[in-house]
C-alpha cells in the first residue's frame, strides 16, 4: 500500500490538483491529510468540494479549520492573516454545506492509528492545533511524547516545511505543504509512504493561476506573492 500524506492545502486548488495527480501516476491508493485546508487561499469552496471526491482514509483539522468554528482556537493574527480569515468565513458562512465535510472534524486535530503505531497531528501532540516545530528545533521532546504514547511513526503538518528525523526507530516526518510551501521552493510538497520507504515529492503546479485567484479574492498582495518564491 502507497500512502500519499497531504497537508496545509490553505485553498490551493491547482496545487491540490498537481500533487492529486502526481500521487496517482506514483501509485499512491490512501490518503492522510494533516489539516488546514482552507484560509489563506482564494479558492476554498472549490478545495473543499475536490476533497470530497476521493476517498480520504484519515482526516485530522488544523488550526485554520478550527479556527473558523471553535472560539477556543482562535488567536491573533496578523493583518494579511486577519484579512484572509475575514474572506474564508464569508465564504463558509454563504456555503456552508460545501463545508460540511470540514465542521465534523473540526474538534479533531489529532488521530492514532494503532496497528501501525503512528499519530497524525496537525501541530505537535502537546498544542495539537497551533504548537510549531521546525526544522532545526531540538525534537527531543517530540520523541520523549512519542515514547510516552508508543508511536512509531509521527506525522505533522503546520510548519509548512518537510522534514524528516529518526531516533531509536521512531520517526517524525513533516510532508511540507501542499499549497504555501515556506521552505525556499515553490512547488507543492507531500509525502508517500510505502512500508518503510519515504518518499518526499516536489511538484510544479500553476502558480499564477493560484495567484490570480487570491487577487480575485481581494486579498492581501504579499499572500500571492510568497507563493512565486515558496516562502
Ligand atoms: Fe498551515
Amino acid at each position: 500500500m502507497r500512502t500519499a500524506v497531504l497537508s496545509d492545502i490553505h485553498a490551493n486548488i491547482q496545487a491540490l490538483e498537481a500533487v492529486l495527480k502526481d500521487s496517482r501516476e506514483q501509485g499512491a491508493d490512501r490518503f492522510w491529510m494533516l489539516g488546514d485546508y482552507i484560509d489563506y487561499g482564494g479558492s476554498p469552496v472549490e478545495t473543499m468540494e475536490r476533497l470530497e471526491t476521493f476517498d480520504i482514509s484519515q482526516m485530522i483539522a488544523g488550526n485554520h479549520d478550527a479556527c473558523l468554528y471553535l472560539e477556543s482556537v482562535r488567536s491573533s493574527a496578523t493583518p494579511h492573516g486577519r484579512k484572509a480569515y475575514e474572506f474564508t468565513r464569508a465564504v463558509v458562512r454563504e456555503n456552508r454545506r460545501r463545508f460540511s465535510m470540514l465542521e465534523t472534524i473540526v474538534h479533531r486535530p489529532m488521530a492514532y492509528i494503532p496497528e501501525c503505531g503512528t499519530l497524525l497531528v496537525h501541530g505537535t501532540p502537546e498544542d495539537p492545533y497551533w504548537g510549531k516545530f521546525q526544522a532545526g528545533d531540538d525534537p527531543e521532546d517530540l520523541f520523549h511524547a512519542m515514547e510516552e504514547r508508543d508511536v512509531r511513526l509521527m506525522l505533522m503538518g503546520h510548519s509548512h516545511t518537510s522534514f524528516l528525523l529518526t531516533k531509536d526507530g521512531r520517526r517524525i516526518i513533516n510532508p511540507g505543504s501542499v499549497g504555501q510551501p515556506r521552505d525556499g521552493c515553490p512547488e507543492a510538497s507531500y509525502v508517500i509512504l510505502d512500508g518503510d520507504t519515504v518518499i518526499f515529492r516536489r511538484v510544479k503546479y500553476d502558480i499564477g493561476g493560484a495567484a490570480d485567484a487570491i487577487q480575485k479574492a481581494g486579498l492581501p498582495e504579499y499572500l500571492w506573492q510568497r507563493l512565486y518564491t515558496g516562502r
